[in-house]
């Protein structure tokens, strides 16, 4: 498995619609945006997302591993890749932005983010369709943090 920094146009938008499902969303940051590959023979298997929303701030706007390769900690590497290369060119911290229930809480939680706020309603207002998973409707965002400040120190 190695990590490589892919541009833009060479990341594929099937694996970036599993994060996000709305293709417009993903097309008005993924020109800003920093995308770090998992690629194993040639393959890519997974992909991680963040904007500089300022000079000290990353924004994780999308992770995703093709189903067939979830599980097998593809997304953990990205994701500890990604903290290594924040704490190396000194940002303060990674922001996100996602749903109030399922794995992936508890995924993003075993990386050190913390639950920093919640916006009511906000897949109900800003997404064109409902998201559901588990049977249950998402309605409202939980914003989580991840204090490299904090880690940094330690
Ligand atoms: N259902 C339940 N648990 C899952 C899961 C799934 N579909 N996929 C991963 N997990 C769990 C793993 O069991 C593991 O838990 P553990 O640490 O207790 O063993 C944990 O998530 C991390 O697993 P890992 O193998 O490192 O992650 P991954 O390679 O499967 O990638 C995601 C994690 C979230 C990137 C991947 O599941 C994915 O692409 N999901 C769809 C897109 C998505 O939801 N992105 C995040 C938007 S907020």
């Amino acid at each position: 498995m190695e990590f490589k920094f892919l541009q833009p146009n060479e990341t594929p938008m099937d694996l970036l619609l599993l994060a996000d499902p709305d293709e417009s969303v993903v097309q008005e940051y993924l020109p800003q945006s920093k995308i770090l590959a998992a690629i194993s023979e040639g393959n890519i298997e997974g992909i991680i997302v963040f904007l500089e929303t300022s000079e000290s701030k990353l924004e994780l706007m999308n992770i995703a591993v093709y189903p067939q390769y979830q599980k097998k900690g593809i997304g953990s590497q990205l994701l500890k890749e990604s903290i290594q290369w924040a704490l190396l060119h000194r940002f303060s911290s990674i922001e996100l932005g996602t749903g109030t229930f399922g794995y992936q809480l508890a995924f993003y939680q075993k990386a050190g983010f913390r639950v920093d706020k919640i916006l009511k309603d906000h897949f109900l207002n800003n997404y064109p369709a409902p998201i559901f998973e588990l049977g249950i409707q998402h309605k409202d965002m939980l914003r989580l943090k991840l204090d490299l400040d904090n880690m940094a120190a330690q």
